[in-house]
């Protein structure tokens, strides 16, 4: 075995005690510093993500690095007790090796104060005194024997006097200590930055939210004020409003993946070309390093733990990025969308992180011809576990593979995640870095806590279930008296039926007249189809279903502040922007009243059926304007409700019937639509949506303006990129976008 200097001691360690490591050797030596365990209260995990772990590399000062280059320096110039030198156990019951530690860091420790070398050492050997300590090293000063000097002297025959240490060789020593110990330093230095640079992202999104939320109109006339610079035009035509490239956003690109937006794909990159840096630089080898002989052992080490380190950080950070009670999502008002894209890149880059130190660890083990020895070990067993759990999950979460059944994405990933974390754990456990996983269990632990409180808070409910139109299902349910409902709020419900209750969707709710809370689901492959398939065996398509819903969620956004507000929607987008204009419509107009239009885009007539009463409730509203496109008038399917409008002679006329248009004409709905909703202008055919928008805004003119947006991802991007391109050059006001619409 071409093993050298500690290491091969380490091996001998083994065979006599058979499971001592390398690292174990090194952080045994310095225990007394891990007691600086931070409890992690679960409800404060979130705030501390950063600073719960506090390692021990950090706390080391300049006599650690000279104590343990004295030990080891020491335990190859000669021995006192058969026990080992590693730790101080031979010291503390041998005068005169406790003499010639005492006098090695004294004459090497550069701070000359003569008090710190014994106050290091007494807490760390039982029964010893300062005043005792300082004895024996006045004492050995005047015995002091240079061993090179000792006529045949033979390190492993223990000695009954105090020795000098070869100064060369404790200088080796020292930079190697530095070297290794500068690395794990440098590594939690660099994992605090990363977990920084979110911070600083999640501090500027706080900022905005903020002033937003507590200063609304301040900020609104700030924003105008900054609009009229040329740059902040420019930043936002070019960085913060656009998709990355092209208009592609919220729409799923040939492999069904998502985009992230410029601005968030920009983040993104910084993070990846500095968790790269980080893995990169200041990797180097130390000459005359005492641990590593051989270049691959060194190289391949330091870059091992300095990614493992980092790894830590990447961990617990991409842990809390996935929770949906967070409190980054609640300070910034991000949507859960927005965290969700984080949490999926960095816990890519945390994945290439796990695998770089995978590798070079690997590479290390075969340069130190441990393989056998290390493999065997527990720590090892677990980091493997770890690494496919966590190459599983890279793999896995690849959008094809997600959008092919979401469920079986999620399960699969809930439990590599729990297999990552547990392997992780025991991993670190033995190297005490432990405190990253108790925060990133601390964390998740949280969210699950609350998911549950918020579920068992809104109760066991009975929904009453109907399809509407044959493409909708509409679930109303018991609001009770405390849920907190805003515009854009939405909940994760579970419908309580033996197959699915487990299941967590969220949708969007309204809020109806009579304080129940409505749901238009639409009818896609999974949960929304088991529904409808039973709900089609039910008298009237219609049924009861028990219901939990886990919320609200969501933030609402300031759309008060702004004097004309444009609410575009499609399909089931349609309960966000109709709770704004709902919560925005007044019955009499003053000056300061606020403008809002609501867009409702359709296929078919048949789609007014679901929310019949509440378009006609928006009648009584001055300041709306509501237009509804209804992009496949000309199939004529007509629905339900408005048959008791028409006269005797139509309205007798069946489903079927009027879903082959023969008995209502076109002519004849129009008549009837005007007589239930005059307050509404319908178009025919498919709105080119940008044109829509781009005259809404030439209209607005000097009004600032928000925009909100839900509806088919087609619709959706087109926007955006059309707001991207319109504020480049406005000038008069502020338009700002709220999307509403969330992919993932
Ligand atoms: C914040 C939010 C609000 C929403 N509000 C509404 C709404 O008001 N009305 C409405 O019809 N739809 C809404 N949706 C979409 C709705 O959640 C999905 O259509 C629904 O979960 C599909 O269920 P499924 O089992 O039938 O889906 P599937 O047919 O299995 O999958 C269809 C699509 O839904 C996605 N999906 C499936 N399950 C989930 C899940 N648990 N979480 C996130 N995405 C999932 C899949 O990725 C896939 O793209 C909303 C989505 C979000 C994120
Ligand atoms: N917060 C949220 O994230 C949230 C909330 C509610 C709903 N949702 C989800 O959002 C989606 C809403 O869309 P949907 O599936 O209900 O829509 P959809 O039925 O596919 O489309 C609705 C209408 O929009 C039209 N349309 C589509 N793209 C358009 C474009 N680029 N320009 C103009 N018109 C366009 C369609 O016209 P054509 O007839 O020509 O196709 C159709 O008439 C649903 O999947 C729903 O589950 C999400």
């Amino acid at each position: 075995m071409a093993l050298s200097g500690l290491t091969a001691r380490v091996v001998y360690k083994c065979a006599m005690c058979g499971r001592v490591l390398f690292l174990e050797v090194l952080f045994q030596n310095c225990s007394y510093l891990y007691s600086m365990k931070l409890p992690l209260p679960i409800a404060l995990a979130q705030f501390i993500v950063s600073c719960s772990a506090k390692p021990s590399e950090l706390t080391y000062k300049e006599i650690d690095y000279v104590a343990y280059s004295c030990m080891y320096t020491l335990s190859s110039t000669a021995a006192w007790c058969s026990s080992d030198l590693y730790g101080l156990s031979c010291y503390c019951t041998d005068d005169n090796a406790m003499g010639s530690f005492l006098y090695c860091v004294h004459e090497f420790l550069e701070t000359k104060n003569p008090d710190t070398v014994e106050e290091w050492v007494y807490p760390q050997c039982a029964n010893s005194t300062v005043e005792g300590l300082k004895q024996i090293y006045e004492n050995s000063t005047n015995y002091m024997v240079n061993t090179s000097e000792v006529p045949g002297f033979n390190i492993s025959v223990p000695v009954d006097f105090p020795v000098y240490v070869n100064a060369t060789m404790y200088q080796y020593n020292y930079m190697t200590y530095n070297a290794f110990w500068g690395n794990l330093k440098h590594a939690n230095f660099m994992g605090t930055g990363a977990v920084a640079y979110w911070g600083l992202v999640f501090l500027c999104g706080t900022i905005s939210s903020m002033m937003h939320r507590f200063a609304p109109r301040l900020t609104l006339s700030l924003n105008k004020k900054s609009s009229q610079l040329w740059i902040v035009r420019w930043y936002r035509k070019n960085v913060s409003l656009p998709a990355a490239f092209g208009t592609v956003h919220t729409k799923r690109n040939f492999a069904l993946g998502l985009l992230p937006t410029r601005l968030e794909s920009l983040i993104i990159f910084g993070f990846f070309v500095m968790v790269l840096l980080f893995q990169a630089v200041n990797i180097k080898r130390t000459m005359n390093n005492t641990f590593f002989p051989e270049k691959v052992q060194e190289i391949s080490r330091y870059v091992g733990d300095r990614s493992g380190v980092i790894a830590n950080y990447l961990m617990t950070l991409t842990y809390l990025l996935a929770g949906r009670n967070q409190i980054f999502m609640w300070l910034t008002g991000w949507k859960q969308s927005t965290f969700m894209t984080y949490h999926k890149w960095v816990g890519r880059f945390l994945f290439l992180t796990v695998f770089t130190h995978t590798i070079s660890m690997l590479m290390y083990t075969y340069a130190e011809d441990a393989y056998e020895y290390y493999s065997g070990s527990q720590w090892w067993r677990y980091g493997a576990a770890a690494t496919v759990a966590g190459g599983t999950m890279f793999l896995q979460a690849f959008s094809w593979l997600r959008e092919k059944n979401y469920e079986v994405f999620l399960y699969v990933h809930i439990a590599m995640a729990i297999v990552f974390l547990l392997g992780a754990w025991k991993h670190i456990e033995i190297f005490d870095y432990q405190e990253w996983a108790y925060a990133t269990l601390a964390i998740w632990a949280f969210d699950r806590v609350v998911r549950l409180v918020r579920i068992f808070s809104f109760g066991v409910k009975t929904a009453k279930v109907c399809i509407v139109s044959n493409e909708t299902l509409q679930v109303t349910v018991d609001r009770g008296s405390w849920w907190p409902f805003f515009p854009g709020a939405f909940g994760y419900v579970h419908f309580l039926k033996t197959s699915i209750f487990w299941q967590s969707h969220p949708f969007t709710v309204c809020k109806t007249d009579n304080n129940e809370l409505r749901l238009y689901i639409k009818i896609k492959r999974g949960v929304t189809e088991i529904l409808y398939k039973q709900l089609l065996n039910e008298p009237n398509y219609t049924g009861e279903v028990k219901i939990a819903v886990e919320g609200p969620y969501g933030d609402k956004k300031p759309a008060k502040s702004y004097e004309q507000v444009l609410l575009y929607s499609g399909g089931n987008g349609i309960p966000g922007p109709y709770a704004y204009a709902k919560e925005l419509g007044v019955t009499a107009n003053t000056q300061k009243t606020q403008f809002v239009k609501l867009y409702w885009v359709i296929r078919h007539w048949n789609s007014l059926d679901w929310s019949l009463e509440e378009l006609q409730a928006l009648q009584k509203y001055t300041n709306i304007q509501t237009v509804i496109y209804v992009t496949k008038a000309h199939e004529v399917k007509f629905g339900d409700k408005l048959l008791p409008h028409f006269e005797p002679s139509c309205s007798s006329s069946s489903i079927a019937e009027k879903d082959s248009a023969v008995a209502i004409t076109s002519a004849a709905y129009n008549d009837v639509l005007q007589k239930v909703l005059p307050h509404i202008e319908f178009r025919e055919g498919r709105p080119v949506i940008s044109d829509v928008v781009r005259e809404d805004i030439e209209d607005c003119q000097d009004k600032n303006t928000a925009l909100i947006t839900c509806g088919h991802s087609d619709m959706c991007d087109e926007i955006r990129q059309v707001i991207a391109v319109k504020v480049g050059d406005h000038k008069t006001s502020r338009i700002d976008l709220f999307e509403e619409l969330q992919t993932w």
